[in-house]
């Protein structure tokens, strides 16, 4: 049976290590553009669950990568990613992109991965787990995210700016490929950038994460929105409640800017810039206006916690799909490769 891309919809392709629950700075970097792509007719989006991916740099802790794969299912139909439009599958579960590294490991060098940024930046940031010598599988790891790609004809790619040098990795490889085993074999990927800058922590932090203990999980319940929130940095100048504030320095200002009504939050910049807001209360709002937003995810988790044979299945059948799509892609491939050995 022939796989058919209906129409000649684009597809894309997009995913996510699973290495912990999503947080706001997903939500606004990643799951909103993703809504908003799946809504157009004109795209076939697919998101994988990088379990393989999350491996290369967790290989000793096999059961945080497989806990994380339900939750990240889960966090994603919470969101309102619709399996109906986008298909959600495992990476682990599609051989033909394991075989598909193999292939392409041929066509890189390690000095090119070597020099890869998000890679070289990996890897110091890393130090504890490989010390002064990185693993294959880890340096790698582009190459096997280029079989991702590839592997559904990927061609359109929502990522952050840090997957940049992932993606230009991905089109080098489909050059090469394309100019020893022929001409448009191959797809070439074009990222998609949110066009939404990264979302700072609670603390200010320019980047928001587990382990810097700054972030707001869309799995929070209401109780940790505002213990998060009371803890927020602001204006270190401001200590008595008629002081006056600079909101272009406090977190909880700039969380408005998210969360907050567009009048509501001028009101919040007037009033702390002449002193007439306190800062308890002004977080008291900001905790209430994100414990609101993120209401309907929280029940939607709810449901999805409670029907944890409903997130399986989504998760079986998407990979059903997706498995049906890289067959094709790797006859195509092996074809090329003359590897075809008993088709005439
Ligand atoms: N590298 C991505 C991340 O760390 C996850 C990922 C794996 C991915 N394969 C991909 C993203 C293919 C886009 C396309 O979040």
């Amino acid at each position: 049976k022939r796989v058919v891309n209906k129409m000649s919809k684009k597809r894309i392709l997009t995913g996510d290590r699973p290495t912990g629950r999503l947080h706001i700075g997903h939500y606004f970097g990643s799951i909103k553009t993703r809504l908003k792509l799946q809504e157009n007719d004109e795209y076939e989006p697919f998101i994988l669950i990088a379990d393989v991916q999350a491996l290369t740099d967790n290989f000793n802790n096999p059961e945080k990568v497989r806990k994380n794969v339900r939750e990240l299912a889960i966090d994603y139909l919470s969101c309102g990613i619709d399996p109906n439009k986008t298909t959600i599958y495992i990476q682990s579960m599609i051989p033909e992109t394991a075989e598909l590294t193999v292939f392409y490991s041929n066509l890189v060098t390690i000095a090119r991965l070597q020099r890869n940024p998000t890679v070289k930046t990996e890897i110091a940031q890393k130090k504890e787990l490989f010390g002064e010598s990185v693993t294959y599988g880890f340096l790698g790891y582009p190459v096997s995210q280029a079989a991702d790609i590839t592997c559904f004809d990927g061609e359109l790619i929502p990522v952050g700016e840090d997957q940049l040098p992932l993606i230009e990795q991905c089109r080098e490889i489909v050059r090469k490929f394309n100019s020893i085993y022929g001409k448009d074999v191959l797809k070439e990927p074009k990222e998609v950038l949110s066009g939404q800058a990264r979302i700072k922590g609670l603390d200010g932090n320019e980047k928001m994460g587990k382990s810097l203990g700054n972030a707001i999980y869309l799995s929070d319940s209401p109780e940790e929105i505002t213990k998060k929130v009371m803890g927020a940095v602001t204006d270190p100048g401001r200590i008595k409640k008629d002081d006056l504030g600079n909101p272009d320095i406090c977190m909880v200002a700039y969380y408005h800017k998210l969360f907050t009504k567009e009048d509501d939050y001028k009101k919040v910049c007037e009033e702390c810039r002449a002193g007439k807001r306190g800062c308890v209360a002004c977080k008291k709002e900001l905790a209430k206006n994100i414990i609101d937003t993120l209401e309907p995810i929280r029940e939607k988790r709810k449901y999805y916690e409670a029907h944890p044979e409903e997130v399986d299945k989504v998760l079986i059948e998407g990979t059903k799909k997706a498995r049906e799509v890289a067959k094709e892609t790797m006859k195509k491939v092996k074809k090329a490769m003359m590897l075809n050995y008993f088709e005439n």
